[in-house]
């Protein structure tokens, strides 16, 4: 923390100069997440803090496309991001031509786009989600099929637990989550008799399956804060146990956990350039955003 201490002092002091706020999703740095941040969660908690946030600068410590929907949301405002190049796999493997491609093939079928989507995607998506409420979301379409995008895993975990849709989804996946196997868990488990063992839902469903728990990054900190077991194996990034466990010492955090590249290129060096040149600025263009924002809204109207 020391050598972290001065950058962390910079940055909070230029927060209040430039009228800043920090949003940070729950897989940053514990140095972001818990020295810069004024708001910290899962994606879906981080758009809904965007609808509210009164400061005219948003920093988006996260990836390229929750700094989107912040600006989606907030058209007037500036909102920064430390690393344009901070991107995500889901993001990146599809594009609004592959919803028409989608719609072409299943007419008539909505479309929900996960949030970790391009401003584009979103605009030709009928509705968004996150992990913390793809199940309801899809559960409250009109129709028998509902095409979800562009994440396979999740879309194959949502089919589980929403049986009476016919789900039918892309081939996008998460390259941090895809990497865990069931393998891996019963390992674990067999090594660790006792052991708790929570996934994310973009992990494989054979994964979940093995799991106590599944849920987004903002559930997986609920489950462990209200079940406190006393060993515990989060499937996920491995910033989620560094930022958990400070709250948690009862608890002991085990087992393999994998980096997102993206994520990590969020640094407290670039969140201070980002503030101090004022540069990494979001720009969504005007008409691509009116209509993300109906498909943002849309979710934020169903998740209240
Ligand atoms: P949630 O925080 O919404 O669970 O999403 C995790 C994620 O993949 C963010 O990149
Ligand atoms: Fe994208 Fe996966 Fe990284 Fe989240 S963890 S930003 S879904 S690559």
């Amino acid at each position: 923390w020391a050598i972290h201490a001065p950058y962390v002092a910079a940055i909070n002091k230029l927060k209040k100069e430039r009228g800043a706020v920090v949003l940070a999703h729950n897989y940053m740095t514990p140095q972001i997440y818990h020295g810069i941040s004024d708001v910290v969660g899962d994606s879906l908690a981080l758009a809904i803090a965007a609808t509210k946030v009164e400061a005219e600068v948003i920093v988006q410590c996260g990836v390229h496309f929750m700094a989107e929907t912040s600006k989606i949301l907030n058209p007037q405002k500036t909102v920064l991001m430390p690393d344009m190049a901070a991107g995500c796999s889901l993001a990146e493997s599809i594009t609004a031509e592959g919803i028409a491609e989608m719609r072409a093939r299943y007419p008539g079928a909505p479309v929900v786009s996960y949030v970790n989507t391009t401003a584009e995607v979103k605009a030709a998506s009928d509705i968004c989600c996150t992990s913390a409420n793809a199940a309801q979301i899809v559960a409250a379409m009109d129709s028998d099929t509902v095409i979800m995008t562009p994440d396979k895993w999740l879309a194959q975990n949502v089919a589980n637990k929403v049986p009476q849709k016919r789900i039918v989804w892309w081939d996008g996946a998460c390259i941090v989550h895809e990497q865990f196997t069931a393998q891996d868990l019963r390992d674990f488990r067999d090594w660790n008799p006792g052991l708790k063992i929570i996934a994310h839902p973009e992990c494989p469903p054979d994964v979940v399956a093995e799991a106590d728990y599944a849920g987004s990054t903002a559930n997986i900190q609920g489950w462990v804060e209200t079940e406190r077991p006393k060993q515990v194996m989060l499937v996920t990034e491995c910033s989620m146990a560094s930022n958990i466990s400070d709250a948690n010492p009862e608890v002991e955090f085990l087992g393999p956990c994998n980096m997102c590249p993206y994520m990590q290129k969020i640094t407290l060096e670039k969140v201070l350039w980002s503030l101090h040149t004022m540069t990494g600025v979001v720009e969504v263009d005007p008409k691509v955003a009116d209509r993300a924002r109906l498909a943002v809204q849309r979710m934020i109207d169903l998740s209240q």
